[in-house]
């Protein structure tokens, strides 16, 4: 796709999250976020579970979307907003005073092929934009059935200044996604964001 056409397609999308999404976030200030929520199950539930917190389960894939958002309106559910939308595009534009609490990446595509990894979510540079729109103490929860994947993250996170895994911290809500459902076995991760003013004494 020419470079222009990507441009424009990329500040269309820009627009409309200005001008029907973020307006939604206004005011909220416990923002839990669902990166690659598929149907919305587990994010669905988990609202349900944390009335205080207002939840947004993104995914690239708009029919996936459409059915969380029936099972939620036919509920009546208010905490819960679900928008299609890439992550990075998303969270680089979250308005200034929309902070993340948690931010969940639940079985994400585990681009096995080594020359596929830097489609991997998890990249250095993903993170520092997540950091900049976390506040301290918000909680990043990665879980994943992919054992290089896990590994790839883990080291990832492990080396970013921003970030401190804390294998303390006990995983915040139970309930199998979709592809939980189908993996033999997985392993979870919660790192939390760093105090920046504290590098400076580390
Ligand atoms: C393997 S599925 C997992 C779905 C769900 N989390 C689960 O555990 O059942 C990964 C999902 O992430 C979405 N996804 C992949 N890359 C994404 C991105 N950069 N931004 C938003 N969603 C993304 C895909 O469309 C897909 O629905």
């Amino acid at each position: 796709m020419p470079l222009d056409v990507y441009n424009t397609i990329i500040d269309q999308r820009l627009a409309e999250l200005r001008g029907d999404f973020f307006p939604r976030l206004q005011g909220r200030d416990h923002l839990t976020l669902e990166i690659g929520c598929g149907h919305g199950h587990y994010l669905t539930a988990y609202a349900e579970a944390h009335p205080h917190e207002y939840c947004v389960g993104i995914d690239l894939i708009a029919d996936r979307l459409e059915r969380a958002e029936r099972k939620t309106s036919r509920v009546g559910r208010t905490n819960v907003a679900w928008v299609q939308a890439e992550a990075s595009l998303l969270v680089a534009a979250l308005p200034d005073e929309s902070v993340l609490r948690r931010i969940f990446v639940l079985f994400p595509d585990p681009w096995p092929k080594r020359r596929h990894w830097k489609n991997r979510l998890i990249q250095t540079g993903f993170l520092d934009l997540l950091a900049a729109k976390s506040a301290v103490g918000a909680q990043l929860c990665f879980r994943t059935d992919h054992v290089s994947y896990f590994t790839y993250a883990y080291e990832t996170i492990r080396s970013h200044p921003l970030w401190e895994l804390d294998a303390s911290s006990v995983w915040p809500f139970e309930l199998a996604t979709v592809f939980q459902q189908r993996a033999s076995a997985y392993q979870s991760l919660i790192a939390v964001r760093k105090d920046a003013r504290s590098l400076s004494a580390e």
